[in-house]
């Protein structure tokens, strides 16, 4: 087929090759690849914007980004969810400049056009100045993305016309998304979402989140504190699931020396996961004490166990991330906590805690994170080392597991890098097609 050249000639088919486990190291910080991926992921996918329980009351605005463009995750007046780009249709400042407000309408402090928060430009200032045609107010109104979706009240959206419903991107990932979103009938974020930017590439972000083998290594300092188990195999128990369009995920189960199940919650809501799912489903939550799954490209669950305080006991929480790059080496990371509706406020105290002391910019274990991914970003930047690729082979050979009940390949053993090689596939498919594989292969783009 076609090849994907750039301007020395290189090809992105010979780049990466997630099939041999092999990725360069120059699809980490190029500025041309970097651009490239601007058209070709972030223009085309579907990403995630937040959670409906961010924007409970009419009026309510937060602003977000949609891929990499700034945007308003709006409550409109009469209740609908709306998403826009939060640029002024006059010059193209933001309309909103803090992170959240409660309003009917949006003034932009530029000229002072403003809009209601259905999008429609309602007000222009000095308006008599404009002659007659020169500016039909109802074609100015804040540009919506083109399409929106909603999946247990994760709200997702795409800037192309063309992409396929968010029901048939997520495909086989609802099935796991039932399990972290809908295992007691309905999550709602807690606090607001912390934050921050990291001097790395994006890719060594979204990279970690199905790793599991970095946990004992690069948080040791938990293990000698006694906050996590001294286990090199720890987090080795369970089940990597490769679902379609990328979508990938490990459901893992407690060490010989830390059993937990359920995801670690208390008893009145493991009581009602059979309300919510299957028999299967029921079964693997059962089985799990930790999860961690990525919405293709850049969106990720971690339901953890940890304590986050010495000498006490390990609590249970789910962080929602995303990783919105800002340039080829810096990363703005989003982080939220969620919990069950049907939580009460003490176990909601005591999952927040642990969050906020475990994750974050502040979090013991994101500290461990980002100087990795910081410090394997900068040592890709040099001639020498963009010329050599990084290895992802591990559970090459392992075959799928035939057995497992629940949609997408699995694979036993939750060390393996089956799902950043998945990850890598698609990502090769987006930058070489445009669109993600099963898609691009039943329509023909
Ligand atoms: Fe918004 Fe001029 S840029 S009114």
């Amino acid at each position: 087929g076609t090849r994907t050249m750039l301007s020395d000639g290189e090809c992105l088919e010979d780049l990466v090759k997630p099939g041999d486990g092999l990725v360069s190291r120059r699809i980490f910080t190029d500025a041309e690849i970097y651009e490239l991926e601007q058209k070709r992921i972030f223009a085309k996918g579907w990403f995630f914007v937040g959670h409906e329980s961010e924007v409970p009351e009419p009026g309510d605005v937060l602003t977000r980004m949609v891929g990499t463009d700034p945007a308003l995750f709006v409550r409109d007046d009469d209740g609908v969810i709306r998403v826009f780009l939060n640029s002024c249709r006059h010059r193209g400042m933001r309309v909103c400049r803090t992170d959240r407000a409660n309003t009917s309408f949006l003034r932009c402090p530029y000229h002072g056009w403003a809009y209601k928060n259905t999008g429609e430009l309602v007000s222009v200032q000095a308006e008599d100045f404009y002659g007659p045609d020169e500016l039909r107010k109802a074609d100015f109104g804040l540009i919506p993305v083109a399409r929106l979706g909603i999946h247990h009240g994760l709200v997702f959206a795409t800037w192309d016309e063309q992409a396929p419903s968010l029901d048939e991107y997520l495909g086989d990932m609802k099935y796991y998304l039932d399990i972290i979103m809908n295992r007691t009938g309905g999550m709602r974020v807690v606090g607001t979402p912390q934050v921050w930017e990291a001097e790395t590439g994006w890719k060594f972000a979204t990279d970690n989140f199905t790793d599991n083998f970095h946990v004992y290594f690069a948080h040791h300092s938990l293990v000698e504190l006694g906050m996590l188990p001294n286990d090199p195999d720890f987090a080795g128990h369970g089940t990597l699931v490769v679902a379609e369009e990328g979508h990938i995920l490990h459901l893992t189960a407690g060490a010989p020396t830390h059993a937990f199940e359920s995801l670690g919650l208390p008893d009145e809501l493991r009581a009602k996961f059979p309300e919510f799912l299957d028999a299967d489903q029921v079964e693997m939550a059962k089985n799990t004490a930790y999860s961690a799954g990525t919405v293709w490209p850049n969106f990720h669950w971690l339901q953890l166990m940890s304590s986050g305080t010495l000498g006490q006991p390990d609590v249970p929480f789910l962080n929602l991330r995303l990783e919105v790059p800002v340039s080829p080496t810096r990363t703005r990371m989003w982080s939220w906590l969620l919990i069950d509706e049907a939580a009460d406020a003490e176990f909601t105290k005591a999952s927040y805690e642990t969050y906020v002391r475990t994750f974050g910019p502040a979090g013991i274990y994101d500290q461990d994170d980002m100087e990795n991914w910081e410090d394997c970003t900068r040592t890709s930047l040099g001639p020498a080392a963009r010329r050599h690729t990084l290895h992802h082979r591990m559970g090459l050979g392992t075959p799928v597991d035939e057995t497992w009940p629940g949609p997408g390949k699995a694979y036993r053993g939750s060390y393996g890098e089956h799902t950043q090689r998945s990850w890598y596939a698609a990502w090769l498919r987006f930058m070489t097609e445009g669109r993600a594989g099963r898609k691009s292969q039943e329509d023909g783009r």
